[in-house]
């Protein structure tokens, strides 16, 4: 008697050895091997056959690569909570089963926007250069690297959703004057840090720091261009831990460049990496960290495993514990 083919799952990054072990017990791994994010030819090469996608951002699920699959394809396991690379219509008219990692993610990606916003107010970059360039300057200059404080700010969370609302939680200890919001609607559970629901123009025209934590939509593609940078104080610290389409990053440049507003934290670039000759490197004002919102090990641990139990739901043709509901 021949025994029932195991399912074949394509992971397209490294991922967590438990979770792999997990995976491994269930299926037959293949695993993209190389240290870089896979080019669209390679993705589509790699799929055909597959009964599950293991798929980290920024590679793109379309309709090329489920086509390029097959129609044997049941799951697709994103461990992000962003979704914004995935053809979300194209798998459900596949009816194919879609997993995603909101939640255990939320603290880690909270610290590093609160870690951003601390480091881009107090000038670590340019901190960090002087001591390595030897540019250590004295208290003979009592203005040397003076940057800004949180306290007694107005904090502006743009997107006050799960990761927003840690944020906010976080840095109300800092004691900030006001923390406003803005978003489709006002958020019941905001009112626990007498968060102010504002529109978004109030928020642009009154926050000391301008903090994104968007999930990207069609709506929101470049909502932060010329325009809006113009509408903030010159002073504002602009901060953004969401995705990097949510930003012109010319307007941005120019903004920076001629001190329309003071300074900016980025975890998200368009594109991911960087390419190195970026203008924005070339700023003082700039802090920008290579998409690290959730790289905690055990925030990466649980967004594996988690992945990992929506795939083998997914193949058995079972509720997904974290499903993408359409
Ligand atoms: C997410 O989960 O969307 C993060 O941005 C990926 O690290």
């Amino acid at each position: 008697m021949s025994a029932t083919p195991r399912p074949t799952v394509f992971v397209t990054r490294g991922i967590p050895l438990r979770a792999a072990e997990l995976l491994r017990e269930h299926v037959d791994l293949r695993v993209w091997g190389q240290e870089r994010n896979m080019m669209p030819d390679e993705i589509r090469q790699a799929v055909p056959g597959i009964h599950g996608l293991l798929v980290h951002p920024p590679t793109r699920v379309d309709k090329a690569i489920l086509d390029a699959a097959g129609p044997q394809l049941k799951v697709v396991g994103t461990m992000s909570v962003g979704l914004d690379h995935i053809d979300l219509r194209e798998c459900a008219s596949r009816k194919i089963a879609v997993g995603y990692t909101p939640d255990v993610l939320t603290d880690a990606t909270a610290e590093l926007t609160v870690a951003l916003t601390l480091s881009t107010c107090r000038r670590f970059k340019e901190a960090f250069d002087a001591v390595v360039n030897g540019g250590w300057g004295t208290w003979d200059n009592a203005q040397y690297l003076c940057g800004k404080e949180v306290k007694s700010s107005v904090i502006g969370i743009v997107g006050m959703g799960r990761i927003g609302f840690a944020t906010a939680q976080r840095l109300k200890a800092f004691k900030p004057s006001r923390i406003l919001y803005s978003g489709k609607h006002p958020k019941v559970y905001a009112t626990e840090l007498d968060a102010e629901y504002v529109t978004f123009e109030d928020l642009l025209r009154e926050s000391d720091f301008v903090i994104v934590c968007l999930s990207v939509n069609s709506g929101n593609i470049g909502l932060f261009n010329a325009d809006t940078f113009k509408k903030m104080k010159k002073s504002a610290i602009f901060i953004n831990t969401s995705r990097g389409v949510v930003v012109n990053q010319n307007d941005l440049y120019e903004a920076l460049k001629l001190g329309q507003i003071y300074a900016a934290g980025l975890d998200v670039t368009t594109p991911e990496p960087l390419p190195l000759d970026s203008p924005l490197l070339t700023l003082p004002n700039v802090i920008i960290t290579p998409h690290i919102g959730s790289a905690t090990e055990r925030a990466r641990s649980a967004m594996a495993e988690l992945t990992v139990k929506n795939i083998l739901a997914g193949l058995k043709g079972e509720p997904l514990p974290s499903p993408v509901h359409v």
